[in-house]
């Protein structure tokens, strides 16, 4: 029988207070570390909502510059303007990542810092220099850059000129800004995400619209620039995939071979429990995994959109692009974003309540954390975010047995809205977000245990950040971000962190991934 590993993790709770004045050797258990040699441990962030700097040095504006400055788009009325101010410390912030001794760090580049105004304008040779100090920083302190070309973030002028993601002409601008990408970074860059979480994006700006361009019809939303919640997300799903499929072939037939990189994709995931033992609620499941992550995951792997997704879209559902046939599977690895469960009740052969996943062209599946009065796991400050660490497991489990494709998570954490008038040693006590991600990480490690090819972790996030439209109340940070003053302050989890690393972490002589098969 496999060690358990919570003694572990509550040794390295126990390492916390001492591990700063004694010299333990945290390696000592080292040998029994459950995780793969070379697994990557990192913490994971995007380019709007740390970097801030968003005019700088030539940067043009993008979708979520405009959106944040409408009044009313974000729950706090905060913005990305300033953000972390991370453009400016981001040697602070390596300092960090450094101190907690990690060996990987997901971020993301700004496609307005590199290209002002996407591929009608000049490239913004400050946005290149910047990116270039920033790996070189990190590569010298060891740790490994896992690049997202983009994470959510499309130049306004694409959306001026023809509507952004509508057009198939998205695949050009995006395609075009891959290649600025490769050529510049990817010499050193082995690991690169195409687009970050095509379906949160699309979801929320194009059926519920709460997310740029805030476009929704019917009962969907309240959208004042119009839309078809019902058609448009598959339009834009459909260009994404143009731009993704040409992206990977322009990788594979101009970089590859000379820059040895791997590329993925970052998609939102969710476990859905059945809400009961039934077929029907057993077969909800799947369609609500279909619509939802499945939705991309098919097409980029197996070339096709998933059969449940076929059987009720039909001719409303456009054709996988062709590049996606030839070059299939499109991505070398996965990248999970996880951080909660829902229940999923079916709603092709009973009624339900309205609701997130009921209707037709969201698979007839409703998924929710409370059902018949039932909630799936703790509750958090985030309405939608339920601790439920069993879902891990199952999503790792399912997504490998479905693809066979290696795994990372390149997205767990939990936030919470800070509490008014705490003091400093209150603020940075999140013992909570200990216990969130331990749960976590012990059942990611149960999925290991049982075969599933997970190669790395990601924690989002290293800093407190621009938590989109709830803006800068939401705290998901091993670090307290101070708005006023930019003082990042560790804490107790950053601590945690760091113990976990040296205790359970990729050992001595552990080489980057990219250089095994
Ligand atoms: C997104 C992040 C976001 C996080 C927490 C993820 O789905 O990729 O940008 O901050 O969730 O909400």
């Amino acid at each position: 029988m496999e060690p358990p590993l919570l003694p572990l993790f509550a040794l390295s709770i126990l390492f916390l207070s001492s591990a700063a004045s004694h010299s333990l050797s945290l390696k000592e258990d080292s040998n029994s570390s459950p995780f793969p040699p070379n697994f990557l441990f990192g913490t994971a962030s995007s380019s709007y909502q740390i970097e801030g700097a968003y005019l700088a040095d030539g940067k043009g504006l993008n979708n979520w510059d405009v959106f944040t400055h409408k009044p009313g788009t974000v729950t706090d009325g905060s913005n990305g303007d300033v953000a972390d101010d991370h453009y400016h410390r981001y040697k602070e912030d390596v300092d960090l990542m450094e101190d907690i001794g990690v060996n990987s760090y997901r971020m993301s580049l700004s496609w307005t810092r590199i290209l002002p105004k996407g591929r009608f304008g000049k490239v913004n040779q400050a946005g290149i220099d910047y990116y270039n100090r920033l790996i070189n920083l990190l590569l010298s302190r060891g740790i490994e850059p896992f690049v997202t070309i983009s994470h959510y973030d499309i130049p306004q002028e694409a959306v001026d000129r023809y509507d952004g993601w509508l057009s198939p002409e998205i695949a050009k601008d995006f395609t075009y800004y891959a290649d600025v990408c490769f050529k510049n970074f990817g010499d050193r860059v082995k690991y690169w995400i195409t687009f970050n979480e095509p379906n949160v994006a699309f979801i929320r700006g194009y059926r519920i619209g709460i997310w740029p361009p805030g476009r929704c019809s019917g009962s969907f939303g309240n959208c004042s620039v119009g839309g078809n919640s019902e058609k448009e997300p598959f339009i834009v799903g459909h260009n994404f995939l143009l731009a993704h499929g040409s992206i990977v072939e322009l990788y594979r037939t101009k970089y590859r071979k000379i820059q040895g990189g791997k590329i993925g994709l970052a998609s939102h995931t969710m476990w859905f429990e059945p809400i009961s033992n039934s077929t029907e609620d057993k077969m909800a499941l799947e369609r609500a995994q279909a619509f939802y992550m499945n939705w991309f995951l098919d097409p980029a792997i197996r070339g096709d959109y998933p059969i449940e997704m076929r059987e009720i879209l039909g001719d409303d559902l456009p054709p996988v692009p062709e590049v996606l046939k030839r070059i299939k599977p499109s991505i070398d690895f996965i990248g999970v974003n996880h951080y909660t469960s829902y229940f999923v009740k079916d709603c092709l052969y009973s009624v339900c309540e309205p609701g997130l996943g009921s209707t037709r062209t969201e698979g007839s599946a409703l998924t929710w954390a409370h059902v018949n009065g039932r909630t799936i796991g703790k509750p958090t400050s985030l309405d939608w975010l339920f601790i439920y660490p069993e879902g891990m497991e199952k999503i790792v489990t399912y997504i490998w047995e479905r693809f066979k494709i290696p795994i990372f998570v390149t997205e767990n954490g939990v936030g919470w809205k800070e509490e008014p008038n705490l003091t400093i040693e209150e603020m940075i006590n999140d013992e909570d977000r200990i216990d969130y991600v331990r749960a976590y990480l012990d059942a990611l490690v149960t999925a290991i245990r049982k075969g599933v090819d997970v190669r790395g972790y990601f924690l989002w996030s290293l800093l407190d950040n621009f938590e989109w439209t709830d803006g800068s109340q939401i705290r998901f940070g091993l670090h307290r971000v101070d708005y006023d003053t930019l003082e990042r302050t560790p804490r107790m989890s950053a601590s945690w962190y760091k113990t976990f690393i040296a205790l359970h972490g990729f050992g001595p002589g552990a080489k980057p991934l990219h250089t095994q098969e």
